[in-house]
C-alpha cells in the first residue's frame, strides 16, 4: 500500500499486522533509548491545517523515534496566506524530498486529493474534517486488544465484543473509522447520542443498534468510547445546552458504576471536563484515555514504518497514487513480512 487514507481498505490480516507491529513499538518506547534506525534518511513531513495537539505531536515523536527527519509545516505562517493554492502548497513541499506527508485538514476527502496529486510520496490521514482518522481507530484497537488479551496476538478478542459509541457521531471522524475497524473484527457497535448527534442517514455502518438512553446500554457494555461535542463544527447548535447534553449522555459517575466490572472507557482527546465524561471518572483505572496517548506513538511508529520502512526511497512515480491508488489499501509488505522485519530492525538501538 502507498497510503494510509481510511480504515476501509484495510482487511483483518492488515489490521492485525499493524497492531502486531505496533506492540513491537510500545516495547521500544520503554527501553532507555527508545529510538530504532528504521527511517534513518527519510523525510517525513506534518502537515496540519487544523488545530492538534496530541495527534501532530504523536506523528512527529514516532518519525523521530523511527530516525526520521522530520518537517514541520503550519498553515497560518505559509503562502497560502498569500494566495497559493492546496495543490501548489503540497507539490512545493514534495519537491523538498520528503519520503510521508501527515496530513490533517478541516474539509473530508482533501488526503485523497493530495494523494492523487503527488507523484512519489506516501499520503497519512491524520484526520479530515468529519470523514476518517484512520490512526486514531487504529490506537483504540491496539488499547482494547491489550486490555482484553494482555501480551495476545489475532484479534480473537474482538469477536462478539461490545463497544458503545457516545456522543457526537455525527461530526466524528474517529466514529466512522472506529465503527469501520471494530466490525471488521467482529466487535458489535452501538451508537448513542441525542438523535440531533447522529449522522442523517446511518444506511450502510455496520453496527448492531443505535439507542438515545445511555443507562439502558451501559450494564452490558464491554467498551465506551466517549466523543467531544465537536463545537468547531457547530455542534453546539445540535443541542439545547453542554449542560443538558452532558446530563443525558455524560460519563458521571453513577454511570461508571453501571458498567461490569471489566469494562473500559476511551476517549481520543481532547477531553472537555464536565461534559462527555466527569472529572473524577477520568481518574478511575478503567478509564484509558493516557493509555490511549502513549500507543498513539507506538501506532504511528507502525503505520510510518510500514509504509516507507520495508524498501528503498521510491524513484518518483513508484508511489504515484493515480487511478485506484488513491484509495487506502493495505499497508506496506504482507502480513508477516514487516512484523518479521521490525524484529530486526526494533533490537538495534539508533
Ligand atoms: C480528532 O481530531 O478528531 C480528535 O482526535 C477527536 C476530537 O477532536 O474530538
Amino acid at each position: 500500500m502507498r497510503h494510509l487514507l481510511g480504515m476501509g481498505d484495510l482487511d483483518a490480516d492488515e489490521l492485525v499486522e499493524v497492531l502486531d507491529v505496533a506492540d513491537a513499538f510500545v516495547e521500544v518506547g520503554q527501553r532507555a533509548n527508545p529510538k530504532v534506525p528504521a527511517l534513518r534518511g527519510r523525510t517525513v513531513a506534518t502537515v496540519f491545517f487544523e488545530s492538534s495537539t496530541r495527534t501532530r505531536v504523536s506523528f512527529e515523536t514516532a518519525a523521530k523515534r523511527l530516525s526520521a527527519d522530520v518537517l514541520s509545516f503550519s498553515a497560518g505562517t505559509s503562502s497560502l496566506n498569500k494566495g497559493e493554492s492546496l495543490r501548489d502548497t503540497i507539490e512545493t513541499i514534495e519537491s523538498m524530498g520528503i519520503d510521508a506527508l501527515v496530513i490533517r485538514h478541516a474539509a473530508a476527502g482533501v488526503p485523497v486529493q493530495v494523494a492523487r496529486w503527488l507523484s512519489s510520496t506516501c499520503v497519512v490521514n491524520a484526520g479530515d474534517g468529519a470523514h476518517e482518522h484512520p490512526t486514531q481507530a487504529l490506537i483504540d484497537l491496539l488499547t482494547i486488544r491489550q486490555v482484553r488479551d494482555p501480551g495476545g496476538k489475532g484479534v480473537g478478542c474482538f469477536a462478539g465484543l461490545a463497544v458503545t459509541i457516545v456522543g457526537d457521531i455525527r461530526h466524528s471522524r474517529v466514529a466512522r473509522s472506529q465503527v469501520c475497524g471494530l466490525a471488521r473484527l467482529g466487535a458489535r457497535v452501538t451508537l448513542v447520542a441525542p438523535a440531533t448527534l447522529l449522522p442523517p442517514s446511518l444506511e450502510g455502518w455496520p453496527v448492531e443498534a443505535i439507542g438515545h438512553d445511555l443507562d439502558a446500554v451501559l450494564p452490558t457494555t464491554d467498551v465506551v468510547s466517549l466523543l467531544r461535542v465537536q463545537e468547531e463544527r457547530g455542534s453546539g447548535t445540535y443541542v439545547p445546552s453542554l449542560r443538558e447534553y452532558a446530563h443525558g449522555y455524560g460519563l458521571t459517575a453513577a454511570r461508571a458504576a453501571l458498567l461490569p466490572p471489566d469494562a473500559v472507557v476511551l476517549h481520543p482527546g481532547p477531553v472537555i471536563r464536565g461534559v462527555e465524561v466527569a472529572p473524577e471518572v477520568l481518574d478511575l483505572p478503567a478509564v484509558l484515555v493516557r493509555r490511549q496517548v502513549s500507543n498513539g506513538v507506538a501506532v504511528r511508529m507502525a503505520v510510518l514504518f510500514l509504509l516507507l520502512g520495508s524498501g528503498d526511497r521510491p524513484s518518483s512515480g513508484s508511489r504515484g497514487a493515480g487511478g485506484d491508488g488513491a484509495s487506502a489499501g493495505g499497508l506496506g509488505p504482507g502480513p508477516g513480512e514487516a512484523a518479521r522485519t521490525v524484529e530486526v530492525s526494533a533490537v538495534d538501538d539508533a
